[in-house]
This record gives structure tokens, C-alpha cells and sequence, in this order.
């Protein structure tokens, strides 16, 4: 198992439940400071032994009266380790220490205003006297325990922030870490950085280097096999197992025919040329075209592809492996992409090899007898991408929208052919260079381009009408795609993109713009 060298001690985040302790994390990870999360299951003892820095108590569902309510245990406020509670967290910490939390029946849920109360400022130091905060609480801490001093109050909650310096406790009803709080980062900064007196010293520029020696100890003189899909994530992966062991590592791509335009290239030309990696390729388009010929429901697609796939992988590696035999060395591991999300919803990730499940569709099999390297397992995405860009992979690789394993497969509604495909592609290569060029790409999370197969309308093009398919554009703004809104791209941007479909892709005749959030409608269309 490979873990972030022991270089950092972690700021630990207590998860409570609900989806906001990674969240957390990660503005913490932002503040440069390195951040763990883990379950309100954690005892003191097992906290302590991580050797915290600062500890955070993530908000959660439950009101602290409820009889299954995470239990904080008390010997964790007399550990010596500055803490901050939030929301959840905060009645918590208030429950504990002798103050009064009410089921008052006054819920505050949203964009809340706060004001500040008393002479200290603490960790609200910085920030305006009245502020806008993110709020989602039913109970109340209406008095402080002894010893803490109240910070802020709203018109129904009087104490919505409070501190004990000398303890190094502080705590927020709010939700600091949510970006519809107007000073939310500078109140968790206050916190780390005044509260905790941490210094700002962590960045992913530290990651190359120790998993580099994590990844050399790990590996020895064996041989490494790593499965590249086009994506961001096994590319980083891959750039950094070859940065370790070098000639050691041998990359295989499965090229199924239903990645987009120039994304191939990507990989055989430029991630070849940017690493230096050895790369084997596998050109299958006509086995996936042909397996998927016929079919347009799309679970039975992601499993045919699936299948395909593993098949394919598995020739690739048997091809390897006879070569390795002739040397001598057998392949011994296999490098996965998992990133830190991956491990936390999976539980943890202690012990067993974790092989990305959420969308299983373009993994591996569970019975490959590899051992993993998985050196992106303590980062989020963003700081995948830092690591890639540090690496020297190009910016169309570490800056690529997330794709799906079953790539254009899943993005036409009907059956796969071709024609279809380079169809799709050449609408997609049209947004995406007109997203581009309207200097947007970091506006949207990912934007899929769908083609509707199954269906038809009438147009009128040049001289006739048109008996032609729509595109349908699915801008989406998102942090983690669990949830995700519709992205507000400027019009005159949505009509170059819908023109110039409607006029150089042959078998277009609308452009039409998806404006559904998630939930209720996923990102993809399937
Ligand atoms: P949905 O459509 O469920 O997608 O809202 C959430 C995110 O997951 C991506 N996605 C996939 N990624 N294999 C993947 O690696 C898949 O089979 C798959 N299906 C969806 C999707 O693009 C979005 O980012």
C-alpha cells in the first residue's frame, strides 16, 4: 500500500457524515497545509496516534440528540490539539463541554447574515462585522460552555461562533468551507494559521518527490504495467511510476475507437514524447464497434465495452508478459489512478486493493494478480492536475474535462456505428474549440456533446429540408460531479457553437442546450 510519506502530519477532518468532509479537506490542502479525513467512528487514541497538527469536526446530518448522533469523545478537548467545530461539529463540541444546544424548531437553512458580537475577533479576524454565511442547522447552541467567549450571532441563533483560546477550541455554526460563505476561507486560515499557529508549508510540488522514493521502495527491480484510458488521472499516475523506475514501466493504451478527436494523439504522440514512457498500443476500434453493433441500451453498452476492454487489456498484457518472460522478470504490479475520493468513499481503503468501483466500466478486473502502485491516492483531482503539470504532461492532458470510461459509446442515444461516431466527434471538436477559444474552459466542469440517434426533425438547410439529428450541449458547472448545475455559458457562445455545428456537421440540423440540474438528470446522457 502506498501512503504519503510520513513528512506531513495531517490536519485530520473528522467526517460526521454527510458530503462535507472532503470539502473540508480540501480548502484546508488549499491553505497549503496537508489534510486527512476520518470517521467520527475514530477514537481519541487512534486520532492522537496520526500525530494531528490541528483537528476539524466536519458537519454533519444528525442533531445531537439523536440516539445514533456521532459521539465526540470527550478526552479529545483535553488532548492538548487545537480543534474547530463546525456546524454539526461546533454543537457537538458545545454539547460536550457543559454548553446548551436547543431543539428550537428554528431552522436556518442558506444564505444567512451574521454579526459579529463581543471584543475579540479570533478567527473572524479579517473578516467584515456582518457577513454572509452558508447555514443548514435545526438545533441551536444558545449558551457557550464556560471558558468560551461568543463571537457571532444571527437573528435566531445567539451564539453562532464562539472560541476558547487558551484551549485552542473554536467553533462555527456555518459552513466556512461551502463558497456561498462570503470569507469562509479566511475564517478556516484564521483557524489553521492564528487558532492552530500552523505554517502554510504543504503543496503538491512535495508529492513528485516523495512518491518517487514510495514508488521505487515499493517496486524494487520488478516490472510495472499501467493501463492508460486518455484521462488525467492515469496519465499523472503513469508519468510518475515512470519518473520512479523508468525502463521498468510499461504502459499499455487499449484505443477503442470511442475517445474524441485528437485524444489518440494525445496519448501515442504527446504523453510519449512529454515522459518518455514506454508505450504499447492496442488499436481495437473494430473489435468495440463491431461488439457494439446492434445495441442501444446503454447498460448493456457499458457492459459490452467493459468486457471488451478487459479483454483487450488482458491480450495486451499476455503480449508483455511472454516478452518479460525472456528476460527474466515477470510483471509484478499494476499502477491504478485512485484518488483520494475514491479511497475515502470506499471507506478508507486500509488493507485491501481498492480498484475504482463507482463507474466500473473501462477498470480491471478484480482477479488480475498484480500488486498496486497507486501513488495518487492521498490527492483530490485539482492537485492531480498540479502534480501532471509539474510533471511536464501537456496542458490538453492535465487540463482534460472528465471523460467517461465508455467514452462517445454512452454519448449517443442509439445504436454506435462509425459514421455516428465521427459525427459526434466532429460536433464535440467544435465546442470544444469554441469553449476554447472563448477563453472558457475553466468555467465548466465538463461539457458532453450528445447526439441524439434515435431521433429526427425537419430543417431547412441551404436549398431543402433536412430530415436531421440534434446535438445536445450539456454544460456543467460541479466540485465533485455527485452534484452539478447547469453551466450559464454566454449565448453568443452557445450560437457559434450551435452555427457552426449546423453548418460543417453533415446530418445536424439543431443544437440544443440541456439546462437540468443533477439531480434530477445526471451529467451524461446515456
Ligand atoms: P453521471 O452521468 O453519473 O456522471 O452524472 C458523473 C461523472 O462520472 C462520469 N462518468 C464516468 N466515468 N466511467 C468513468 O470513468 C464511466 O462509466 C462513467 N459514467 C459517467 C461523468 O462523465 C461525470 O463526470
Amino acid at each position: 500500500m502506498t501512503e504519503l510519506a510520513p513528512a506531513h502530519r495531517p490536519v485530520l477532518v473528522v467526517d460526521n457524515g454527510a458530503q462535507y468532509a472532503q470539502l473540508i479537506a480540501r480548502r484546508v490542502r488549499e491553505a497549503n497545509v496537508y489534510s486527512e479525513i476520518v470517521p467520527h467512528t475514530c477514537s481519541t487514541e487512534q486520532m492522537l496516534a496520526k500525530n494531528p497538527l490541528a483537528i476539524i469536526l466536519s458537519g454533519g446530518p444528525s442533531s445531537v440528540y439523536a440516539p445514533e448522533a456521532p459521539g465526540v469523545q470527550q478526552d479529545l478537548f483535553d488532548a492538548g490539539v487545537p480543534i474547530l467545530g463546525i456546524c454539526y461539529g461546533f454543537q457537538a463540541m458545545a454539547n460536550s463541554l457543559g454548553g446548551t444546544v436547543a431543539q428550537t424548531g428554528l431552522r436556518e437553512y442558506g444564505s444567512t447574515d451574521v454579526s459579529s458580537v463581543g471584543n475579540s475577533r479570533s478567527i473572524l479576524d479579517g473578516t467584515p462585522d456582518h457577513q454572509k454565511v452558508w447555514m443548514s442547522h435545526g438545533d441551536t447552541v444558545q449558551q457557550a460552555p464556560d471558558g468560551f467567549e461568543v463571537l457571532a450571532s444571527t437573528v435566531s441563533t445567539p451564539v453562532a461562533a464562539f472560541a476558547n483560546e487558551a484551549k485552542g477550541l473554536f467553533g462555527v455554526q456555518w459552513h466556512p468551507e461551502v463558497k456561498h460563505s462570503d470569507f469562509g476561507q479566511q475564517v478556516l486560515e484564521n483557524f489553521l494559521f492564528r487558532g492552530a499557529g500552523l505554517e502554510p508549508n504543504w503543496d503538491t510540488g512535495n508529492v513528485i518527490d516523495e512518491q518517487v522514493a514510495v514508488i521505487r521502495e515499493q517496486v524494487g527491480d520488478a516490472r510495472v504495467i499501467c493501463g492508460l484510458s486518455g484521462g488525467v488521472d492515469s496519465a499523472v499516475a503513469g508519468a510518475l511510476v515512470q519518473k520512479a523506475v523508468g525502463e521498468q514501466l510499461t504502459c499499455v493504451f487499449v484505443d477503442h475507437g470511442l475517445l474524441r478527436q485528437g485524444e489518440a494523439e494525445q496519448v501515442e504522440r504527446d504523453f510519449v514524447a512529454a515522459t518518455g514512457v514506454k508505450l504499447y498500443v492496442a488499436h481495437e476500434t473494430e473489435r468495440f464497434v463491431g461488439a457494439l453493433e446492434g445495441v442501444s441500451d446503454p447498460e448493456q453498452k457499458r457492459k459490452i465495452i467493459g468486457r471488451e476492454f478487459i479483454r483487450a487489456f488482458e491480450e495486451a498484457e499476455r503480449k508483455l508478459a511472454a516478452e518479460a518472460g525472456a528476460e527474466g522478470k515477470p510483471i509484478k504490479f499494476l499502477v491504478q489512478g485512485t484518488l483520494y475520493p475514491d479511497v475515502v468513499e470506499s471507506g478508507g481503503g486500509e488493507g485491501a486493493a481498492n480498484i475504482k468501483s463507482h463507474h466500473n466500466v473501462g477498470g480491471l478486473p478484480e482477479d488480475l494478480q498484480f500488486e498496486l502502485v497507486e501513488p495518487l491516492r492521498a490527492l483530490f483531482k485539482d492537485e492531480v492536475r498540479a502534480v501532471g503539470a509539474e510533471l511536464g504532461l501537456p496542458h490538453e492532458i492535465v487540463g482534460r474535462q472528465p471523460f467517461p470510461g465508455p467514452g462517445l459509446g454512452i454519448r449517443i442515444i442509439g445504436e454506435v456505428t462509425s459514421e455516428r461516431l465521427d459525427l459526434l466527434r466532429q460536433a464535440d471538436a467544435i465546442a470544444r474549440a469554441e469553449l476554447t477559444a472563448a477563453g472558457l474552459d475553466g468555467a465548466v466542469w465538463q461539457m458532453p456533446v450528445v447526439l441524439l440517434a434515435d431521433v429526427r426533425s425537419v430543417g431547412v438547410q441551404g436549398d431543402g429540408r433536412t430530415y436531421g439529428h440534434p446535438i445536445v450541449l450539456r454544460p456543467v458547472s460541479s466540485e465533485d460531479a455527485m452534484t452539478a448545475d447547469w453551466s450559464r455559458l454566454p449565448y453568443d457562445l452557445m450560437a457559434r457553437i450551435s452555427n457552426r455545428i449546423t453548418n460543417e456537421v453533415d446530418g445536424v440540423n439543431r443544437v440544443v442546450l440541456d439546462v437540468t440540474s443533477k439531480p434530477p438528470g445526471t451529467i451524461e446522457w446515456e
